[in-house]
């Protein structure tokens, strides 16, 4: 779903994100966020994940607020834990049905805002195709209300990122001294980003970005990593290996991107290919996944996967997230 209106590309001020103490208002991108912050966060969601495989620690911390999922674009993931992550922090969630939304009646997404946020919701978590949205949204919101990106575009999506670092930190204890490598469509992979982002910030031994020529990431797009188009280099030594999917939905032209079978051949992340990465390698994928396109079916379902384990922390971290933002709401 695209949206019909546009938006400024508003900079991402770390003063949009924190409040004049430094405390996170609204959580838009991992850019610019301290590593201090980083880790309490990290800390946070931790404290949520009771034992592995078992449902999140409840607790009531949002009762009294309401939280608001405004998804724009299709999700399976992030909009079911951030349901789950508010409910079981005792929070009243409206899930709005944007396609039964008066946004189809030409309201324009401003008009929107301004409706739930005089309806008294506090927490917005705002999904939508176009970039810049969650700015230009939190540019305009009162002071009550916080906003959370739940995925913009091609450029952020922060809580993934933090799911993701919150995963590798179990698995390896640490960021310093591993590599990891992000295999697929980079140019169009806003999970990609946020997670080279903290990754980076986070003191990572070595990031590698691993894509087709035509579906790599431009030059000056996360200068700190270093961008290969042959699999096999990528994956060599590699401590953690994330496959991701070809966007589609983001290419206006598909002349010039492999085909499946083609794909498959030439950076599926398969066991066998796999023997050149750290014998104690983990692998990663944001969902949805496309099996035996970028990722074997059998290694998905491997000990070596550990994307069931990322959906699991996904709530934890939504938790730990909308838990920070009330606090900071509180101390207003
Ligand atoms: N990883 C992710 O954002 O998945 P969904 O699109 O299902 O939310």
């Amino acid at each position: 779903m695209q949206s019909p209106e546009t938006f400024p590309a508003l900079a991402y001020e770390t003063s949009l994100q924190l409040n004049a103490d430094g405390e996170l208002r609204h959580l838009l991108t991992l850019k610019g966020l301290s590593r201090d912050l980083l880790t309490a966060l990290l800390d946070e969601a931790q404290h949520f994940v009771s034992q592995p495989g078992s449902a999140t620690i409840r607790s009531r911390s949002l009762a009294g607020r309401t939280v608001a999922n405004l998804f724009f674009e299709p999700s399976t993931r992030t909009r079911a834990s951030f349901d789950l992550a508010g409910k079981r922090l005792g929070a009243d969630v409206l899930n709005l049905d944007v396609n039964t939304s008066s946004r189809k009646k030409g309201e324009s997404i401003l008009d929107m805002i301004y409706t739930l946020q005089a309806m008294h919701v506090d927490i917005m978590v705002i999904r939508d195709a176009s970039a810049g949205v969650p700015a230009y949204i939190a540019h305009h919101v009162e002071d009550h209300v916080s906003i959370l990106n739940a995925g913009e575009s091609d450029v952020s999506h922060p809580t993934q990122g933090l799911l993701d670092l919150l995963t590798i930190r179990q698995r390896l204890g640490k960021f310093e001294n591993l590599i990891v490598t992000i295999v697929g469509d980079i140019a169009h992979s806003r999970v990609a980003r946020s997670a080279a982002e903290g990754l980076h910030t986070l003191g990572v031994g070595e990031l590698r970005l691993v894509s087709p020529p035509s579906l790599a990431a431009a030059p000056d797009d996360m200068p700190y990593a270093r961008s290969l188009d042959n699999l096999d280099d990528g994956l060599r030594d590699a401590n953690v290996v994330m496959a991701l999917r070809i966007q589609r939905e983001r290419i206006a032209d598909l002349d010039g991107i492999p085909d499946s079978d083609q794909y498959f051949e030439q950076y599926g992340v398969s066991k066998k290919r796999l023997q050149v990465a750290a014998p104690d390698v983990i692998v990663m994928h944001p969902g949805p996944m496309n099996r035996g396109i970028e990722i074997e079916s059998t290694l998905a379902d491997s000990p070596a996967s550990v994307i069931t384990q990322q959906v699991s922390n996904g709530v934890a971290v939504r938790m730990a997230v909308l838990e920070w933002v009330s606090r900071t709401m509180a101390s207003r």
